[in-house]
């Protein structure tokens, strides 16, 4: 049965651009998948631990001989990745905070990335092949001829490590110039940001439900 695990990043609650792409691109595959499973995970409301030494000494503790900080924290790291590898499709939302991505997503990446469950190094990797949906907002603009093009580490690093190293069959939604209706220096790209942000619902609709119709035919 279809299992689609949601990850949001954004540290809003309302009015979060990702998030709302996210929810189009949900509706649809919710239409496509009536009885399908979303597990969803907001990091935003609840952040994951950043990885600490105990859940890194953890993985080469026996069990039985765990710390009681130990045994919390591996089973925490544990139930992350279970989570990850229960689901086959993944939607994760990515605002760049920073020129990067938030801290919470690359606490949650430190958790689940665990060499030998998610992450190998010879042969197909585990979660090789499975499509995610990554929805990324960004405030500015970062296109090619931009005055910041070339400052965007959110694309980049997660193409590195989604697909390369996760082996995951990315599709990048990207929603652009989000700020520009608070920002008055950015008054003149309203419509363009517009633009940029109903193109991202069209995409999120459409890409959820091609998947469906990969998957189901
Ligand atoms: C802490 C923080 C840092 C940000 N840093 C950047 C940045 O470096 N570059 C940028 O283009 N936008 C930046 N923004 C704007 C966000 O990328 C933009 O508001 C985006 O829409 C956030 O995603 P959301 O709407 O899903 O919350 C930042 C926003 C916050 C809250």
């Amino acid at each position: 049965m279809a299992h689609l695990l949601h990850v949001d990043s954004s540290a809003l609650s309302v009015g979060s651009v990702s998030k709302e792409v996210a929810d189009t691109f949900r509706k649809a595959w919710q239409e496509a998948h009536p009885g399908g499973t979303i597990t969803h995970r907001d990091l935003g409301l609840q952040p994951v631990p950043a990885l600490a030494e105990a859940g890194i000494h953890a993985e080469f503790v026996p069990a039985d001989q765990h710390s009681p900080e130990q045994a919390a924290a591996y089973a925490l790291r544990h139930e992350l990745v279970a989570e990850v590898l229960a689901a086959d499709t993944y939607l994760l939302t990515v605002p760049m905070y920073n020129w990067g991505i938030p801290s919470t997503f690359k606490a949650w990446l430190d958790q689940i990335i665990l060499s030998g469950r998610t992450l190998t190094f010879d042969g197909k990797p585990p979660l090789g092949g499975r499509p995610a949906t990554v929805v990324l907002a960004y405030g500015g603009g970062y296109d090619p001829g931009a005055p910041r093009e070339g400052w965007d580490f959110v694309q980049p690093y997660l193409g590195t490590v989604l697909g390369k190293a996760l082996g995951l069959d990315l599709t990048v939604i990207k929603t652009q110039l989000t700020l520009a209706e608070r920002n008055p220096a950015m008054a003149d790209l309203i419509p363009a940001a517009k633009e940029l942000r109903a193109a991202a619902h069209v995409a999120a609709q459409s890409h959820a439900r091609e998947l469906a119709s990969r998957f189901s035919g």
